[in-house]
């Protein structure tokens, strides 16, 4: 019954859904449809219920206890990123549709409005949307009070909360930069499951000045004074190269942090879509890329981080992750944990059974008995094997031979 049910929310999603969204909504609109009836669907007990009971998959193969994120138990590997809620008002639906776990916001110290819209734009050939937000959110003050009740009343989702510095009229130098970071850090202390802080979110006036290692010391140091119980993951960015990744990883495992979450949105507007055609995006838009279009960079940043650090850092994978596969190749290169946010856009709510689905056929399958023997075993073949066509079979039409 339930298989039937996902299958039909599979179909269901495609073949109505998503076009009535796409042809009669703009992407800010369907964007905001999506939050309020997420929303409506969690004040709402049969609603509730039902999607609990239709979209239900788990499996002890995927549960796991993470030492390294100070021993956080996560009853299945999928994951929402940042982004898609940014005021955490969805998180009972969340955990109805079976995320083991969701990072909301990116929330920061001050109510923030945004950019000038629109903020997304459709890449339907690249499976990819355009973001152009700048870390619109109510601020941390009123967020705090929302995640934190998520999070007690939680019972299987580990409720996370993404931090980023305001993008306001009054950010000022890294003085006032780190003071940002710090007030978010102390108000959300103890109300969650975990915290992330976004230091890479390409669509800020003010930049992304602590993605220097001098600079990033700095904020971590200040950041290491508040104390807390939940781990902390830094959102890192996705267009640096290794050389420059790893030396804001050495900076990282110094400090009180636990975990990376590899990588936020892509910059470069040179891609390929998913036919292998170029991706021709028009010059008057702004923003930068989300989906397939960061899946390769992701790939390639984890697999690294995981062969120098992956024994000291938890990671947190995403980046174009649509189908089990997907999920499977970012575990198999070294992500703990995958998080996902175009993915529940273009394929809907049964993307996540389908996934948790499919990764234990891909378990059996190659004989682990459960999610985290199957950690980084391609890694070492990744970064260190001369085959392009293992990459190319991987789905990576991009692979950066450096470092
Ligand atoms: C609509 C949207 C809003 C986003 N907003 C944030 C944000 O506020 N903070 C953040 O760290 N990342 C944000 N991101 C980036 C995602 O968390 C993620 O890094 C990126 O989209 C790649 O994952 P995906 O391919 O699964 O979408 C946003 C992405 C999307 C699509």
């Amino acid at each position: 019954m339930r298989f039937l049910l996902q299958f039909c929310a599979t179909w269901g999603y495609k073949l109505v859904f998503k076009p009535l969204m796409f042809n009669f909504s703009t992407p800010d609109g369907a964007h905001s449809k999506m939050i309020s009836v997420s929303q409506w669907a969690s004040g709402n007990r049969l609603v509730r219920w039902f999607i609990k009971y239709s979209m239900h998959y788990e499996n002890p193969m995927l549960k796991q206890k993470i030492a390294r994120f100070k021993e956080t138990e996560f009853i299945n590997p999928i994951g929402l990123g940042a982004g898609f809620d940014k005021n955490a008002v969805t998180a009972t639906v969340m955990e109805g549709l079976g995320f083991g776990y969701a990072a909301f916001g990116s929330t920061t110290a001050r109510y923030c409005p945004g950019n000038p819209k629109p903020w997304f734009r459709r890449l339907p050939k690249a499976k990819s949307m355009m973001v152009y937000v700048g870390l619109a959110n109510e601020g941390v003050d009123e967020v705090q009070k929302i995640v934190s009740k998520a999070h007690s009343s939680s019972k299987t989702l580990r409720v996370g909360q993404s931090f980023a510095r305001t993008n306001d009229a009054f950010a000022a130098d890294d003085a006032e930069g780190i003071k940002d970071y710090a007030y978010s850090l102390a108000a959300l202390a103890d109300k969650t499951a975990y915290l992330e802080a976004n230091i890479s979110c390409p669509n800020t006036f003010k930049g992304e000045p602590f993605n220097d290692p001098e600079r990033l010391d700095a904020l971590l140091t200040e950041l290491d004074k508040i104390e807390r119980s939940q781990p902390l993951t830094l959102k890192m960015p996705s267009d640096k190269s290794w050389d420059e990744f790893k030396k804001l990883l050495d900076v990282v495992v110094k400090h009180d942090v636990q975990g990376v979450t590899v990588s936020n949105l892509r910059k470069d507007r040179a891609f390929k879509n998913v036919d292998g055609s170029d991706a021709y995006i028009p010059s008057d838009w702004n923003g930068n890329m989300s989906g397939k279009p960061t899946w390769a960079l992701s790939n390639d940043l984890i697999a690294r981080t995981y062969l120098e650090y992956g024994d000291k850092l938890c990671i947190i994978g995403l980046g174009g992750v649509f189908t089990a596969e997907d999920a499977y190749t970012k575990i198999r290169l070294g992500a703990d944990l995958v998080s996902l946010v175009s993915s529940l856009m273009y394929e809907g709510p049964a993307v996540l059974p389908n996934i948790k689905r499919g990764l234990v056929k891909l378990l059996k399958r190659d004989g682990f008995g459960n999610i985290s023997q199957a950690r980084g075993v391609d890694a070492k073949k990744y970064v260190h094997g001369p085959s392009a066509a293992w990459h190319k079979a991987k789905g990576d039409s991009r692979h950066k031979a450096k470092g």
